[in-house]
C-alpha cells in the first residue's frame, strides 16, 4: 500500500513535466510536493514546514494564504471569475487599469493586460513594431539584446533573449538562421 506521499511522486512523475526541470534527474529522485502555504512558508504533504525564500520564484510577493487577498479573491469569485476585454470591459479591469496609471511614470496613461510575463514581452515586441509599421517606417524592426538577457521561454520572447542555453536549439524558430 503506498503513502500518500509515494503516491503524488508517482503520479508527478508519470503524468507531470516541470518545467525548467531536467526531468531524467528529476525522477529518480524524490520530489518537494507542496500542500499548503502560510505568510513565509509551504508545508509539503508530508508536514514538513520550508521558509519560500524566493517566494515561489518572485511571484508570491505578498506570502501565502493572505487573509485579505483570499477575501479579495472570494469576494470577486463570487461575483463573477472571467470575461473578456474583447470588445467589452469589467468593473475590476476598469478600475485596477485607472489604479495603475496613477502609480506609473507620467506618459504611460493606458493599459493592455498580459497573463505572464513571457507575454507582456510579446506584446511588447508586436506594439513596437505594429507602431513604426503604422507610421510608415517599415524598415524598423529590429531589436537589440544584451548579453544573457532573460525575457521568457515563448518563441518571441526567446527571439529578444540572449542566454545560449535557451536560444542555441531554437535559434532556426527565432531568427531564421539554422540552430
Ligand atoms: C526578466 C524576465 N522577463 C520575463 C520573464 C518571464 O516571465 P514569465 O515566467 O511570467 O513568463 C522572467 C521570468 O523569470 C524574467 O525574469
Amino acid at each position: 500500500m503506498l503513502t500518500d506521499y509515494e503516491r503524488l511522486a508517482n503520479l508527478n512523475k508519470d503524468y507531470l513535466w516541470n518545467p525548467f526541470t531536467q526531468m531524467k534527474d528529476y525522477i529518480s529522485s524524490d520530489p518537494l510536493i507542496i500542500e499548503r502555504g502560510e505568510g513565509i512558508k509551504l508545508y509539503d504533504v508530508q508536514g514538513r514546514a520550508y521558509y519560500d525564500g524566493f517566494s515561489s520564484v518572485w511571484l508570491n510577493v505578498h506570502g501565502h494564504n493572505v487573509p485579505e487577498l483570499n477575501q479579495a479573491i472570494t469576494d470577486q469569485l463570487s461575483r463573477v471569475a472571467h470575461s473578456t476585454l474583447l470588445g467589452m470591459a469589467n468593473r475590476p479591469a476598469i478600475e485596477l487599469a485607472e489604479k495603475l496609471t496613477g502609480i506609473a511614470p507620467s506618459g504611460l496613461n493606458k493599459i493592455f493586460y498580459s497573463d505572464s510575463g513571457a507575454a507582456g514581452v510579446e506584446i511588447a515586441i508586436k506594439m513596437a513594431f505594429q507602431y513604426w509599421q503604422n507610421k510608415g517606417v517599415k524598415s524598423k524592426k529590429a531589436f537589440i539584446t544584451m548579453n544573457q538577457a532573460y525575457h521568457g521561454d515563448t518563441i518571441g520572447a526567446v527571439s529578444v533573449g540572449a542566454i545560449p542555453l535557451y536560444i542555441r536549439l531554437r535559434a532556426s524558430l527565432t531568427s531564421g538562421q539554422s540552430g
